[in-house]
């Protein structure tokens, strides 16, 4: 149980986020299959990317970590050992859906599970294309999976959802696959992956929707990668800061990939001010300090190609919603229900409780402003949620929630 006090004086400081969780997952698997030994720095700490690596080492990889600084000592393309015992992934849908990807190239027999939580998220997704390939996998539609060993090869495929969970598994997969691999995405969603492969000397092109991937021999790993800060942690101080009059604040080496970058657009739209200062590029990502001034904001109707670039920050941008002059509607949110929670339900009857007028309709979102109220929320295990109750109740009028340990999900030093 945590209360979280109103804030009362405007927010004016430089501040740091941690690193960016898509591509600290990435980065440590694609050093593991490289023949080197890759340093990361600004790896992001939570629990989910310390899924990731203990997935890795049960695989046989050594990897050392100290804070945010990883060593990985990779052990080749096609190296990864048979785990003696089952993966579990907890809370990650990324480490579970880019692993098996990553694993069912690799002649392995592994077995998958994960929390409560992720035990209840569609697999199915992967399941479907990555049997196309020629994986043999036991399990159907839910966690636990097991993949037994088995040949793949390339497949062109269409995603039938926007998922760059989806897209990354096949991906990796293709990597030990024989022929091409190409994927069709539907809309464009972040392509971290695609970015981090070609830094690895992997030939991966893009044309129009279509992306095709040609298995490389070997990976060609870089010496060093240094992560961005992750946007969507970004996002909680994005909204805060617009939303608390008087406030100023600068968020320094922040990842601005345009697959990613949909909050700043919205918040723009909404009428706030949000500038890019030092933009730059690292590691073929590109990075910049987001300068933001508060300001009034009005509602505003999205969805679209926009959901995509902003699928994990709906929560944060609802309570943006609940602080601006009229309707916010927010369209096309369907993946929403098979995030960490239902996540869609569960902004509706939270922020109800705190007095935000939101109400869901098939998979439309509508927030108005109303008047606020100090209230108890359940944060349902869900990292974002609870970040975004939070801070809504310091911009409202203060917020009891239930449990914020599942904050270490993302970002264990937000509170
Ligand atoms: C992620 C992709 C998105 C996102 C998740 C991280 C990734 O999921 O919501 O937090 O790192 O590839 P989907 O692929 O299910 O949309």
């Amino acid at each position: 149980m945590r209360t979280i006090e109103p804030l009362k004086e405007p927010l004016r400081k430089e501040i740091t986020v941690p690193g960016d969780k898509s591509i600290s997952h990435r980065a440590i698997m694609l050093s593991s299959i490289s023949d080197k030994t890759v340093e990361i720095r600004n790896f992001l700490t939570g629990e989910d990317c310390l899924s990731t690596i203990a997935c890795l080492k049960a695989a046989g990889v050594k990897i050392e970590q100290t804070g945010s600084r990883v060593l990985v000592k990779g052990c080749g393309l096609n190296g990864l050992c048979e785990p003696e015992k089952i993966l579990d992934a907890g809370n990650s849908g990324t480490t579970v859906r880019l692993l098996t990807g990553l694993m069912a190239g690799q002649g392995i027999k592994a077995t998958f599970t994960g929390d409560e939580s992720l035990r209840r998220r569609p697999m199915d997704r992967i399941i479907n294309p990555l049997r196309e390939m020629g994986a043999k996998i036991i399990g159907e539609k839910v966690l636990p999976i097991t993949l037994l060993p088995s040949k793949l090869r390339g497949i062109r495929y269409e995603l039938p959802v926007a998922s760059a969970q989806v897209k990354s598994a096949i991906l990796l997969a293709g990597l030990n696959a024989a022929g091409m691999t190409t994927i069709i995405e539907p809309v464009p969603c972040r392509d971290h992956t695609e970015k981090m492969l070609r830094g690895f000397g992997v030939s991966i092109e893009k044309i129009g929707n279509e992306i095709t991937l040609k298995p490389p021999r070997r990976l060609e790993a870089p010496d060093a990668i240094e992560i961005p800060g992750d946007i969507s942690s970004a996002a909680y101080w994005l909204v805060l800061a617009t939303c608390l009059d008087g406030s100023d604040v600068l968020i320094k080496n922040v990842g601005v990939n345009e697959t990613r970058t949909g909050i700043i657009d919205v918040i723009r739209q909404m009428g706030g001010r949000i500038e890019l200062i030092n933009e730059r590029t690292s590691g073929g990502e590109p990075l910049a300090d987001l300068k933001v001034i508060s300001s009034k904001l009005h509602g505003v109707e999205i969805g679209g190609e926009m959901i995509p670039r902003l699928i994990d920050e709906v929560p944060i941008i609802a309570v943006a919603a609940a602080f601006a002059e009229g309707a916010t509607t927010i369209n096309g949110l369907s993946e929403l229900r098979h995030k960490e929670s239902d996540r869609l339900a569960a902004i509706v009857e939270e922020y109800v409780k705190i007095g935000i007028d939101c109400a869901a309709h098939g998979d439309t979102l509508t927030i108005r402003q109303n008047k606020m109220r100090r209230s108890q929320c359940k944060t349902r295990g869900d990292h974002r949620l609870a970040m975004s109750l939070a801070i809504a109740g310091m911009l409202a009028e203060g917020v009891t929630l239930d449990d914020t340990d599942c904050i270490n999900i993302s970002y264990p030093n937000f509170i």
